[in-house]
């Protein structure tokens, strides 16, 4: 006889176990934080996208989005559709409480402070508002990596010629890694921000960000993490990373499109200068002056997306419910499963780590002499099985560490794909590279 069991200390419908009555007792007895699982088919349910059949490989792009995000922002639409920060009549109160708890439960995600937590469009807008709003000058250094996504890479270019401040970039090797003695030569004391991602959008390497920040701190640099691909993964912890600024898009979380959050850290907030100014950034305007807010709220200008930045409460508050270490055990056995099985596919190459262990759920390959993009099209066509193909916005890591001229293919997993989509996806690669390669 089977049961359904709560998962203990979390009430989240979406978080049942089935076990067996018999082992009942001995089995709670060895239960480690750890060991607690995903139901993935019961998650898969609050997914609508999945009802077509289909598989999605392309969470790394963006993610799906369950039934109570999208309920919450009809909810907006439907129940308190107004400005926020403006109004003194009940909706737009509503809406503005609505709002700041879905400020608070982003932060909740990344251990960061309300205040502490700017909300815009997407990590592109956060690293963006970053590089324009430090002082930067000639003399100084921007440090960042080959491992970068465009949005934090040209980013810094565009600041270097901008500023005259250098701009040095630290490489990695073949599989992705990079060496801490690497950013020990490259940061010194003219260094003013060193920026780099937590986890790489093409190879799936993991940075070791902890570190990197320590010797940033040791002089005196600023330290942003792109966390696009770590926040919705995996529990990240500002205040344990130690790093300035960190951001992330809530639409690869499990959110809407058009939010995202950068957390800055508390005592930057007065010193940064906002990308835009307007509604809702002042306190005060006279003719000849005007004078800024404090906090978060500087570099908010104009009507915020509502819906969207509610959408990603709401999704941050999903996450948490399910469990932060349970979606990176469910991956990380994802994971194996993956890279064992593309090892076995002849004429397959996978780039980034060969270990399992020391990758997050992200996996760029070539079969043979196939294009990407004909082989993308090829697993969608027959097997409706949907991936990335091309450069990922992250030309550096073709170019410099993968050498792969055409890009790559690349599929991700996250909290919604269970072993029948890997092995789907596995056995139609290993068809495709049996017939076409
Ligand atoms: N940054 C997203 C990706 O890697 C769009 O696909």
């Amino acid at each position: 006889m089977d049961i359904n069991v709560a998962k203990q200390g979390n009430a989240n419908k979406n978080t049942l176990f089935t076990i067996d009555l018999n082992r009942k007792c001995s089995l709670f007895l060895s239960l480690k934080i750890g060991d607690w699982m995903l139901d993935v088919e019961l998650v898969r349910k609050d997914f609508p996208f999945l009802k077509q059949g289909r598989i999605y490989l392309d969470s790394t792009a963006t993610s799906l989005t369950p039934e109570p995000v999208l309920n919450k922002m009809l909810e907006y639409y439907r129940e308190y559709r107004a400005n926020v920060g403006r109004g003194i009549y009940k909706a737009s109160q509503i809406a503005t409480e609505e709002f700041e708890k879905a400020r608070n439960e982003v932060s909740r995600l990344i251990n960061a402070k309300p205040e502490e937590m700017v909300l815009l469009r997407n990590t592109s807008e956060g690293i963006n508002l970053v590089a324009s709003g430090i002082k930067l000058k000639k003399g100084d250094k921007i440090v960042t990596t080959t491992l970068e996504h465009h949005s934090d890479f040209i980013v810094w270019q565009r600041a270097s010629k901008r500023s005259g401040a250098a701009l040095k970039v630290v490489g990695a090797d073949s599989e992705g890694f990079m060496n801490l003695a690497d950013f020990e030569k490259a940061i010194d004391d003219s260094t003013k921000i060193v920026a780099v991602s937590q986890v790489s959008n093409v190879l799936g390497v993991k940075p070791p960000v902890k570190e990197i920040a320590k010797i940033a701190h040791e002089h005196g640099a600023l330290v942003l993490i792109d966390g696009a691909q770590s926040v919705p993964h995996s529990k990240v912890d500002v205040k344990a990373i130690g790093c300035d600024f960190l951001a992330f898009s809530g639409h690869k979380m499990c959110g809407p499109t058009g939010a995202g959050g950068l957390y800055m850290r508390e005592l930057l907030l007065e010193e940064v200068e906002p990308l835009c100014i307007g509604g809702g950034t002042i306190e005060d305007v006279g003719l000849d002056y005007y004078r800024l807010k404090k906090g978060a709220a500087k570099f908010e200008a104009g009507t915020p997306a509502i819906a969207e930045v509610i959408g990603m409460g709401a999704a941050a508050s999903y996450l948490m419910k399910l469990g932060m270490l349970e979606i990176e055990s469910h991956e990380q056995k994802l994971t194996k499963r993956v890279v064992k099985g593309l090892e076995e596919i002849p004429n397959l190459t996978l780039y980034g780590p060969k270990e399992p262990a020391k990758r997050a759920g992200i996996f760029s390959f070539n079969v043979g002499r196939l294009h990407p993009h004909d082989l993308a099209m090829t697993l969608d066509v027959t097997a409706g099985v949907m991936v990335r193909s091309g450069h990922h916005c992250a030309l550096p890591v073709i170019k410099e560490v993968i050498k792969a001229p055409n890009g790559t293919v690349r599929a991700s997993v996250y909290i919604y794909n269970n072993n029948q989509d890997i092995d789907t996806f596995l056995a139609t690669l290993e068809e495709i590279s049996r017939t076409m390669a």
